[in-house]
């Protein structure tokens, strides 16, 4: 484990600087969506601590579901190949839904998912990404909200992991890939 923490290289984003950006953020959601019946669907695991804390942040009703969406199998690669393995129990047409998403790398799973979602004809659908690295996309993609762009690196943290190690950091820092 030892020899794990040794890979972090520096912290890019930190816990005030992250908390900052979630209160706002669920600020804006709750003007924005005041009145509406709001679901706020996280994607595992990557965004389970982003979730837990903007839904906290959000001063309006809402419900909360759960996708699970694989893409990495395990490391740093992408498989390329996205698999639903866990789905919503809501009927989806009833709710203006938020994605609330770890990072787009890719955007190759947040295409599948938003694709499978729109399918089944919310009132409103739009995605929320904490991180987005926009110069590694292999797919036409955007968020709706992104809280921070970063550069090409591989981060870990705030739910981020490599391996399934270091998603308990409260920071986002970047992993050592060397
Ligand atoms: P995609 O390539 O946009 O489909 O990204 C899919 C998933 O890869 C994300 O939801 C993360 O779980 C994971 N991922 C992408 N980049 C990173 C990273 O820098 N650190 C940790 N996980 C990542
Ligand atoms: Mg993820």
């Amino acid at each position: 484990m030892t020899e794990k923490l040794d890979k972090i290289k520096r912290v890019l984003i930190t816990k005030n600087e992250i908390e900052k950006k979630v209160r706002e953020t669920g600020r804006k959601i709750s003007e924005e969506y005041d009145g509406k019946p709001l679901l706020l669907v996280s994607i595992l695991k990557g965004a389970f601590i982003f979730m837990a804390d903007i839904c906290r942040e959000i001063t309006i009703p809402c419900e909360i579901g759960f996708m699970c969406a694989e893409s990495y199998y395990s490391g740093t690669e992408s498989s390329g190949k996205v698999n639903i393995t866990l789905d919503l129990k809501q009927d989806i047409s009833k709710y203006h839904v938020i994605i609330i998403e770890d990072i787009i790398d890719s955007g190759r799973t947040l295409s599948e998912v938003v694709k499978l979602l729109k399918e089944r004809a919310p009132l409103s659908l739009k995605v929320y990404t904490l991180l987005d690295k926009p110069e590694r996309r292999a797919v036409d993609f955007s968020a709706d909200y992104t809280l921070f762009t970063i550069p090409d690196l591989f981060v870990v943290g705030y739910g981020l992991d490599c391996g399934e190690y270091y998603r308990n950091l409260s920071y986002i820092a970047e992993y050592d890939a060397g």
